[in-house]
């Protein structure tokens, strides 16, 4: 007695067939067309994709940031996540300098407990490799081990934000060796903090303070530079690296290059970098524009269509949002006076499949399997939850959405899950909505709303790099499939 999905196309990473899924208990007991329908729910899914649950490895749910906390917590984060067809999110457990690794966990943890609706993992952001002034380095070194042995197997770095979270050469250089004997993944914001606080400092001298000098003082070229350091030094450490929220042509091109030369070098954009700009979002007219203030900021419009280039030719992997939701009315105001003083990130969780269905897919510019790739297969192959995650596949969990192609959808803050109280695609009118989402075979999405209870979400223990991680996931990817 299970739950069939009937009469539906099946959409996976590798192709798309008519067949009927049957969901017993949590996991997936058979793809196949004719499934005998006796004893079993029926759900009709005819002129629906059924596709896996989308995979967000780039979220800030409940985190510290700019004096204030991201506004969605575990519970409304993963509501909203569910909602917009994403049943599984990695979010970022951050090291604040002066604490471990382990006690950083603890309080992570802490804040999913009985609130994260949909399974959830974590990446570890290291920024402090000797928290305790201890004799050496290595004893917080050693704490990535056991970081991996919890599941968490992939580390972050942050290159940019020099007050909170940037880390230098040498600890970026070390904890990549680490991971690299680890065999788990390390990802890096890659801007030149140090560089870019000179511009801000003699932007603010200037008395440039609106929203838009954000965008303004915050170079492609900084971020570019950070790019090729990043690929650099992984490939030197003999690690693989990913590089977070490529937002531009000029970092996009040293992502290629490092791929070309055979470095370990994998990456992700953000669906707001695909879709927004500066031009549009943020010519300088008003306070309005805090909205758009995140990090990496909004480009000019003539990169847009080189990321969707870099997604179509598999130098970017993965479709991510770095939601991290801060409200106009009592968070964003912070910095009315000063940009810098707005807290940086955007709300995107429960849009991002359906953003990229529309552009993307719609569009023309997306096959269905791509769109279906790098928003679920390759996020559950590069972080450790293949075929767990990401497939429609015998055994793998339930984690599915129907998809209609055809329905219409609009997008607003005040139907929104997100906490916050702006959408950055207010208005927009989509094709393509996800009409019900399955976690672990639990009905929790319909038509875009959350209908399933708190706290059901289970921590994802991730495995580690498999062996064949850049294949299909880079230019050489590309290269071998073709
Ligand atoms: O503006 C952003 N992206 N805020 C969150 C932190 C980060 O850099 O990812
Ligand atoms: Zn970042
Ligand atoms: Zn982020």
């Amino acid at each position: 007695m299970g739950t069939l999905i009937k009469n539906g196309k099946v959409v996976n990473a590798t192709g798309t067939v008519a067949a009927d899924v049957l969901i017993e208990g949590s996991t997936i007991k058979e793809v196949r067309a004719g499934i005998n329908e006796a004893g079993h729910t029926v759900v009709d899914a005819a002129g629906m994709y059924v596709i896996p649950g989308g995979i967000d490895v780039h979220t800030h749910l409940d985190m510290p940031f700019g004096g204030t906390m991201s506004a969605d917590d575990y519970k409304t984060g993963t509501q909203a996540a569910a909602a917009g067809g994403t049943t599984s999110v990695l979010d970022f457990a951050i090291q604040s300098r002066g604490t471990t690794m382990k006690e950083t966990l603890k309080t992570w943890q802490a804040k999913a407990k009985d609130k994260a609706c949909v399974d959830y993992g974590l990446h570890m952001a290291i920024t402090d490799l000797n928290p305790a002034k201890g004799p050496s380095d290595d004893a917080s070194l050693d704490e990535m081990d056991e970081m991996v042995r919890e599941g968490i197997t992939s580390f972050k770095l942050f290159t940019a934000y020099p007050d909170s979270l940037m880390v230098d050469d040498r600890l970026m250089f070390k904890v990549m060796q680490r991971a690299a004997k680890l065999n788990s993944l390390v990802m890096v914001h890659a801007e030149n903090g140090s560089a870019i606080d000179v511009v801000v400092e003699q932007t603010l001298a200037e008395g440039k303070t609106a929203p838009h000098y954000h965008a303004l003082s915050r170079s492609t070229k900084a971020e570019a530079e950070a790019t090729h350091r990043a690929a650099a030094l992984g490939d030197m450490a003999g690690a693989t690296v990913y590089i977070v929220h490529v937002s531009n042509e000029d970092s996009l091109r040293e992502v290629r290059r490092a791929q070309e030369l055979g470095w370990r070098t994998l990456a992700e954009t953000c669906t707001q970098y695909l879709v927004l700009c500066i031009e549009e979002q943020m010519p300088g007219k008003s306070w309005d524009e805090a909205k758009y203030v995140f990090t990496p900021p909004l480009r000019e419009k003539k990169n847009q269509q080189p990321l969707w280039k870099g997604l179509q030719d598999h130098s970017l992997a993965v479709l991510s949002t770095d939601h991290c939701p801060f409200r106009m009315s009592d968070q964003k105001i912070l910095g009315k006076d000063r940009f810098t003083k707005i807290p940086n990130g955007g709300p995107g969780i429960e849009n991002r499949m359906q953003v990229l269905f529309h552009h993307g897919v719609n569009a023309g510019k997306l096959t269905l399997e791509r769109f279906v790739d790098v928003t679920a297969t390759a996020p559950a192959k590069i972080f450790g939850m293949y075929p767990k995650k990401g497939v429609i596949a015998v055994g793998s969990d339930a984690d599915i959405v129907l998809w209609d192609p055809n329905a219409e959808f609009t997008i607003l803050a005040a139907t929104q899950t997100m906490a916050t109280d702006y959408s950055m695609f207010e208005g927009w009118k989509v094709r393509g909505v996800p009409v019900k989402v399955y976690s672990r075979g639990d009905l929790v999405a319909e038509n875009v709303k959350y209908v399933g209870t708190v706290g059901r979400g289970k921590f994802l223990k991730r495995k580690t790099l498999p062996e064949d991680v850049m294949k299909g996931h880079t230019l050489e990817g590309v290269a071998v499939t073709a």
